[in-house]
């Protein structure tokens, strides 16, 4: 892989947490299909752009965004070798010949050193150590003119989906809630920032529309739960309880699973940022 400058989410990410992404992509990608459909119709794309995707994943909006791209191209990018490799499959599988991936840091790697008409990113932008040097970079890859699309998660009390698994496997402590704009899910919550951020990588137009969507966790309550068990954020949230705590902890999250089971699915709120901007 080219250089990395975010070494701890190269590790999470190009590790563990996109070793269970991987496994359950098809899961994780429905979580916010609904999402994705609302970048790709948010007028940014036309049928011969040339399109990045910033931290792709497994690729599902690479996938998506070149269906509306048929004479131009996708690119996806990300950290993770493994998920990499799955969004190659899953391309190659689907029978679509316009999209790429490659494994790399977004904040430093010339992504698209000839340049693109677009860059999407589906909850991937978040992640950056040096948003600074990261958004620079990107925006450096984008045609005079060229459009930015990005979703990323307001503030974590608006998003249900996290707050009720953080309450569920809380066990009695106060949870830590992250600094706003750490690196991590919340890293672009605050809209003020991100104006301030795009505007400094020399982007106009910039526009942060909310987006309150129900997330669906799961089929049901089982389904979700074998997704949750393993995520990330549930190790590092029972790994140091003793083992009575962490039974009860995944009692209670399962019984939050439970009360959010519907008809429709597993349901918890969430709200999100779709950011769009233009180069100049
Ligand atoms: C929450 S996942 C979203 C994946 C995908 N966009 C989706 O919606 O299914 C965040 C992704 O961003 C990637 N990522 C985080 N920081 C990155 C960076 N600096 N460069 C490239 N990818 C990054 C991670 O590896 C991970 O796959």
């Amino acid at each position: 892989m080219s250089l990395i400058a975010n070494v701890e989410q190269a590790a999470a990410w190009d590790g563990p947490e996109g070793d269970h992404w991987t496994e359950h992509a098809e899961h994780y990608e429905q979580t916010t299909r609904r999402h994705r459909g609302l970048l790709l119709s948010a007028g940014l794309l036309s049928p011969g752009d040339d399109v990045l995707d910033v931290g792709c994943g497994t690729g599902a909006l690479t996938r998506e965004a070149a269906r509306h791209v048929p004479t131009g191209t996708a690119l996806g990018v990300d950290l993770s070798g493994r998920m990499i490799e799955r969004a190659r499959e899953l391309t190659a599988a689907a029978g679509i010949t316009n999209a790429r991936f490659e494994q790399a840091d977004a904040q430093v790697h010339a992504c698209a050193p000839t340049g693109v008409d677009v860059i999407l990113s589906c909850f991937g932008s978040m992640f950056f150590a040096d948003p600074v040097r990261a958004f620079a970079n990107l925006a450096e890859s984008l045609h005079p003119g060229g459009r930015m699309g990005l979703l990323a998660w307001r503030e974590l009390a608006r998003n249900e989906w996290m707050s009720a698994i953080r309450d569920a496997l809380a066990a009695g402590r106060s949870l830590p809630i992250p600094p706003p704009g750490a690196p991590g899910p919340f890293g672009l919550a605050e809209a003020g920032r991100v104006r301030a951020l795009l505007a400094g990588a020399g982007l106009v137009d910039v526009e942060i529309e909310s987006v309150d969507e129900a997330m669906k966790l799961g089929n049901d309550a089982a389904d979700a739960y074998a997704l949750i068990r393993g995520m990330g954020i549930v190790h590092r949230l029972t790994d140091d309880l003793d083992a009575a705590s962490r039974t009860s902890a995944f009692d209670t999250l399962r019984a939050t699973l439970d009360a959010h089971q519907t008809e429709s699915g597993v349901l918890f709120d969430s709200s999100a940022w779709l950011i769009t901007a233009r180069r100049r």
